[in-house]
Formats: structure tokens, sequence, C-alpha cells
């Protein structure tokens, strides 16, 4: 599903050049859940916005299902993004305003999506949620938001979901809970990339990819 050759990707900070990929190389399978761990630095969230099509590498191949995501346009990526990936980050990026379950519809609605409504409620059932559908995320926990989070993530069916330290603001229960919602999402046949400094989130993968100082470091199942 994911194949990534040679990836190399650099910022500039002032007159310096930081390299913060120096050339990955990996493949996820459909089906995986794979885990990117490392220290702090090491990559790992330009890892995902790169797999999520967020940013694009300086250089080397990024292949999702066959298809070159390194050199299509922004627009391309917008819409490889609303059709194709489901994203989940730390600070669960939900709309304040606009309710639980207008959060969730907005990418089908994006995607021109005639059941938005129907497949919204369905996407809040299975996190446990639907009931709070008509509330303000600024209302809930912040387990309950990483939740309405990963619906939204998941509502228009992506081949392939990305998450970058989904559990970083979660208390150790909410997290155990939302991580058991990944674990049921994975048996269900998704597709998973998850970015993490927790060991226990870690353990719940079948593989953990070790980056270091942007250079993959090991590649094993756990
Ligand atoms: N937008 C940016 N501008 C400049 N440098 C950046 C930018 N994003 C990341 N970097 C640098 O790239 C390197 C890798 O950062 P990255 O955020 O991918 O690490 P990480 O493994 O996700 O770390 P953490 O565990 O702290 O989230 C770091 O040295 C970081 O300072
Ligand atoms: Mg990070």
């Amino acid at each position: 599903m994911i194949a990534v050759r040679n990836l190399r990707k650099s910022y500039r900070l002032g007159s310096e050049t930081l390299w913060a990929l120096k050339g990955v190389d990996m493949e996820v399978a459909k089906g995986e859940m794979v885990a990117i761990t490392g220290p702090s630095g090491s990559g790992k969230s330009t890892l995902l916005r790169i797999l999520g099509g967020l940013e694009t590498a300086d250089e080397g191949e990024y292949l999702l299902n066959g298809e070159t995501v390194a050199t299509l346009s922004a627009d391309r990526r917008a819409t490889l993004r609303n059709r194709r990936l489901g994203l989940v980050f730390e600070t669960f990026t939900l709309l304040p305003r606009v309710s639980v379950l207008e959060n969730v519809e907005l990418p089908l609605l994006y995607a021109g999506r005639r059941d938005a409504k129907q497949a919204a409620i369905q996407a809040l059932e299975a996190v446990g949620l639907a009931d709070e559908r008509g509330r303000d995320p600024e209302q809930l926990s912040a387990g309950q938001r990483q939740r309405v989070a990963l619906a939204r993530a998941v509502v228009a069916g992506p081949e392939l979901l990305l998450a970058d330290e989904p559990t970083g603001r979660l208390g150790s229960e909410s997290g155990r809970e939302f991580m058991e919602l990944l674990t049921v999402l994975n048996r269900r046949g998704q597709t998973l990339v998850v970015a993490t400094h927790d060991r226990q989130v870690a353990a719940a993968c079948g593989r953990t990819i070790a980056l270091r100082d942007g250079r993959m470091e090991a590649d094993a199942p756990c």
C-alpha cells in the first residue's frame, strides 16, 4: 500500500539547512498497523506529514497504492487527503462552535456525498459518541474530542489512517480506550500508521519502525 524510497526532507533555518529525513525506505502492506517511534526530533511527524500529503519530500519516492504522491500538486494532494486518507493529530483539530455531527460530516460534504449525515452518525456510533452529536466539541473531554477526530478521519472510509501522537494529550484511561478503537478498526482491515512516544501505543501495533536522526534505525514486529 505504501512504498517509500530514499525519502529526504529538509527545512531551512536561516542560512542553515536541517535535514529532518535523511533517506527513509519503508513499505507498509494493506491491513498492517505500524508504529513509528523514535526520540523527539527524529522525524516522525515529518514522515507522517509527507505520508498524509500535507508536505512534499525534497527527494525520493512515495507511492500510495501504486500512485506517485511525491509530485502531486497541492490541489491534488488536498483531494487525496479528503478521499483516500484519514488523519488524526495530537491536538484534535476540531472546528469550534460547530457541532460534533457537523465536524464529522464536513469531509463528506466536501466530497459531495449525499448521505453525509447518516454516515456521520454511524461513524459517531462506532466511537460511542452518537448521543453527543449536537454538542460543541469544546464541551467534550479530551478523550471524547479525540474520538470525534477519529470518527471524522474514518467517515469517508480511507485507504490509510495516519495518527501523529494521538494519545499525547489524553489520560492513560482515555488513551487506552482510544487505542482499543484503533485496534478494532485494524481488525476490520483498516491500514494504520501511528507515530508515538508511548510504549503502550507501540505495543498495540503489529510492527514498529524506529527512527533516529532522520533515518530508520529498526523495523521489527512487536
Ligand atoms: N516546519 C519546520 N521548520 C523547521 N524545522 C522543522 C520543521 N518541522 C520539523 N522540523 C525539524 O525537523 C526535525 C524532525 O522534526 P519532527 O517534528 O519530524 O520530529 P518528531 O520525531 O515528530 O519529534 P517529536 O517526538 O518531538 O514530535 C527536527 O529537528 C525539527 O526541528
Ligand atoms: Mg512529532
